[in-house]
């Protein structure tokens, strides 16, 4: 009889991607996918270290686990991702339930260690073997048949701002074969995805070296166009240092690149980006931006902010402010500043927190509000949508526009896998709302 696993995902594209996978390699060795929490032979929690309390929230979590199966047999209990790599032996130590603890560049252990797997021996995976993993995953088929999917080219990061954990849970960056890549994405376009999300730590820090060629992510975005049944790439989390003259040309030349970049700066305040060790400038934002607005003024920007960096003063903050007044982006991610173990900035003096918290809610206000006037720029208009889905229990459709706006509308559900035309009729700060346009009417 087959075993059952559940996965709990937290964290970013990366942790999802990762999640499917893991699914991909069980299932060699017998264990199906459950959506239900408390039926499962194997729980895997795939946890992030990002911000704060993120271990308190791993020991809750497996808190709840131990009351659902407070009269069923216990299953086998792996907690996997970024708090694994940076917590290691200190879970097995501190929380008897857990069984295994595995690190982002040991996943292709796995089904060895579950194989195995003895209730009287605890096991902590945690190496940096990054090129194996990626040569296990290699021969392992990706199933994912979601219209949009992610696709991981590039893993780790070698830029180590001061506030960031990620160089310490993921590792150095390793950037992917591109002939692995695009076989990959062969895989997923045959299983029916219609959208690839290239993603990585620093995606547009790809670089791989073949014959001495070295391709780079605007090589796999063409090489991506080719494929006729691919309606849509796209690619995150990009680096402003690795926004290159190849990458940007890409806005010309591609008809499959959407017009949306996430492209985080975290503060507007050159004096802070030095501090953060982010290694660029506002004025060089700056520019990658007017380059791109003028390749196609419908270009947009979404953006992470990290609010009361240690040293920021009511200036910098301002500046912050300023900055995202004048870019207007359209959706974006904001954050106090959450001390991480093991970072520079982790022993340095804090901001006053009712201080912090008032400019969160102040940088918020004024980053929800532009979102929700790009919203109402689509009203009484048409725009392409991708359908991905039909709504759970309603009769309605589920997609999205090319600024990766949610959009939800009447509508035929062959229509999945396609880009129809929607008629946009309300909105509010998160989606769209409408009905497919008729025939012959024109996308704005
Ligand atoms: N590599 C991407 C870059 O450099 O822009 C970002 C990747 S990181 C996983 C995602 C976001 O988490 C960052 O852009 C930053 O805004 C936020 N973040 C990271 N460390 C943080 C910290 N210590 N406190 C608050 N936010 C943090
Ligand atoms: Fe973290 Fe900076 Fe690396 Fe992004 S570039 S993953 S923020 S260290
Ligand atoms: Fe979190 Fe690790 Fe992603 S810390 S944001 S899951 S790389």
């Amino acid at each position: 009889m087959n075993k059952k696993v559940f996965i709990k995902t937290f964290g970013c594209q990366m942790n999802e991607y990762d999640s499917n996978r893991i699914y991909d390699s069980v299932k060699k060795i017998g264990f199906i996918k459950t959506e239900k929490y408390d039926d499962a032979n194997c729980y895997i929690l795939n946890t992030c270290h990002i911000r704060d309390k993120a271990k308190e929230k791993v020991y809750h979590e497996i808190g709840r686990v131990k009351k659902i199966y407070n009269k069923k047999k216990k299953p086998i209990i792996i907690v996997a991702g970024c708090v694994a790599q940076a917590e290691n032996q200190e879970m097995l130590k501190r929380e008897p339930y857990i069984d295994i603890v595995i690190g982002p560049q040991s996943y292709h252990k796995i089904n060895q260690v579950l194989k195995n797997f003895s209730e009287k021996e605890k096991k902590e995976e945690t190496d940096f073997d990054t090129i194996q993993k990626f040569d296990y995953f290699d021969k392992i088929k990706n199933t994912s048949n979601k219209i949009s999917s992610f696709l991981t080219i590039q893993e780790g990061c070698d830029k180590f701002c001061h506030f960031c954990v990620v160089p310490f849970t993921r590792g150095p960056e390793y950037s992917r074969p591109f002939k692995k890549i695009i076989s990959e994405a062969e895989e997923l376009i045959n299983n029916g995805v219609k959208e690839i999300t290239l993603i990585g730590q620093n995606v547009n820090a790809y670089s791989y070296k073949e014959n001495s060629k070295i391709y780079k992510i605007s090589n796999l975005i063409n090489e991506l166009e080719k494929f006729s049944e691919l309606k849509r790439i796209r690619y995150t989390t990009s680096h402003p240092r690795d926004m290159t003259e190849d990458l940007i040309e890409c806005y010309s030349t591609s008809k499959k690149l959407m017009p949306f970049i996430h492209l985080p700066i975290q503060s507007g305040s050159n004096k802070i980006l030095k501090l953060m060790n982010r290694r660029h400038t506002v004025e060089e934002y700056l520019d990658i931006y007017n380059k791109l607005k003028k390749i196609n003024s419908s270009i947009e920007f979404s953006s992470d902010f990290i609010i009361s960096y240690p040293g920021e003063t009511e200036q910098d903050f301002n500046d912050t402010i300023q900055l995202i007044k004048k870019i207007k982006f359209i959706n974006s991610y904001s954050f106090i500043f959450s001390p991480r173990p093991g970072t520079k900035a982790s022993e340095l003096e804090l901001i006053d927190e009712k201080i912090s918290k008032e400019r969160l809610l102040k940088t918020q206000k004024i980053l929800f509000s532009q979102q929700l006037e790009m919203n109402k720029s689509f009203k009484n208009k048409l725009i392409n949508v991708l359908v991905e889905n039909k709504m759970d229990g309603q009769n309605k459709l589920f997609g999205r526009n090319n600024y990766l706006n949610s959009t939800i509308f009447k509508g035929d559900k062959n229509n999945i896998g396609k880009v129809v035309k929607v008629e946009i009729e309300s909105c509010n700060q998160n989606s769209l709302f409408g009905k497919i346009a008729h025939k012959n009417m024109k996308a704005a």
